[in-house]
């Protein structure tokens, strides 16, 4: 038999999965999946049948500042024309049910081009879990089902301010689907930030606290790794990023299922996120 190539050493060689034409996320070892879970976060080749360079040329033309998108609404804290504070992060954000108010139609079909790549992680991060899969919907708060919600947010860098890009976090919902247009993601690993490239043609898949949550006393559970965008300089190539975040319903439940089926903790989505923004504030 020939041998399997080896399990690669450095931090940031990170394992490649793809969607299968049955609409399934593989990778091409067992090892790159252990990998891939054990960093939570992997490369996803983009399918052929994503329209990228689209949604690419809509984020560019949101830094022009009389862009129109940029008088979009907002909607609470996390939807609309939105720069954060102490970051340099600049971003359009919107979940999925406001799509088609405020996004061109051709994007709100990319943010369901992506919602199927999403439930595509999800199901096999639940696969893996043990978790029945009669129990997927319900452990996901809807999102394996086409529910849950999901942002589709257009993100670059205000230069004119010192600060970091964004600083080390961790995200919040199940999985996060990124194409930046260039470097300056970084991951922790055992205390260090190592840098993770942009690999032409693919995408940065990551997983967050709730898929943490919900795969818990699972047989096989992934964690939510920290990860931080170094600052940008005037001098730099435009960063710009398309980011995706498969989530639950901000107001629904998360249920812990082990791979027995059995319930063995619970919380409002709410409660679980207010923790997180207090953890955050006392890291930062
Ligand atoms: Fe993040």
């Amino acid at each position: 038999m020939p041998q399997r190539p080896a399990v690669p050493s450095q931090t940031t060689d990170l394992p490649i999965a793809a969607i299968s034409e049955g609409q399934r996320m593989v990778f091409a070892t067992p090892e790159d999946l252990d990998r891939a879970w054990q960093l939570g976060i992997f490369y996803l080749r983009v399918p052929a049948s994503l329209d990228l360079e689209c949604a690419r040329a809509f984020g560019r033309e949101l830094i022009v500042s009389d862009s129109p998108y940029r008088q979009t609404p907002q909607y609470g804290e996390l939807e609309g024309f939105i720069a954060l504070e102490n970051n340099q992060q600049t971003k359009l954000a919107l979940c999925r049910h406001h799509w088609d108010r405020h996004y061109p139609d051709t994007i709100a079909g990319f943010g369901r081009q992506l919602d199927a790549i999403g439930i595509a992680i999800m199901a096999e991060v639940l696969r893996q879990s043990g978790i029945p899969e009669t129990l997927w919907g319900r452990a996901s708060g809807g999102y394996s089902e086409g529910g849950g919600t999901a942002f589709l947010n257009f993100v670059h860098y205000d230069t004119r301010t010192p600060d970091w890009g964004l600083r080390p976090h961790t995200d919040y919902g199940f999985v996060t689907i990124l194409d930046a247009s260039a470097p300056g993601l970084q991951i922790e690993v055992e205390g260090e930030f190592h840098d993770v490239p942009v690999l032409p043609g693919h995408l940065v898949i990551n997983f967050g606290e709730a898929l943490h949550f919900i795969t818990a006393y699972s047989q096989r559970s992934v964690g939510a790794m920290v990860h931080r965008v170094v600052s940008q300089k005037a001098e730099d190539p435009v960063r710009h990023g398309i980011v995706y975040f498969a989530n639950p319903d901000l107001d629904g439940m998360l249920w812990q299922f082990d791979a027995a089926g059995q319930i063995r903790g619970s919380s409002s989505v709410a409660d679980l996120f207010a923790l997180l923004e207090k953890n955050l504030t006392e890291y930062a």
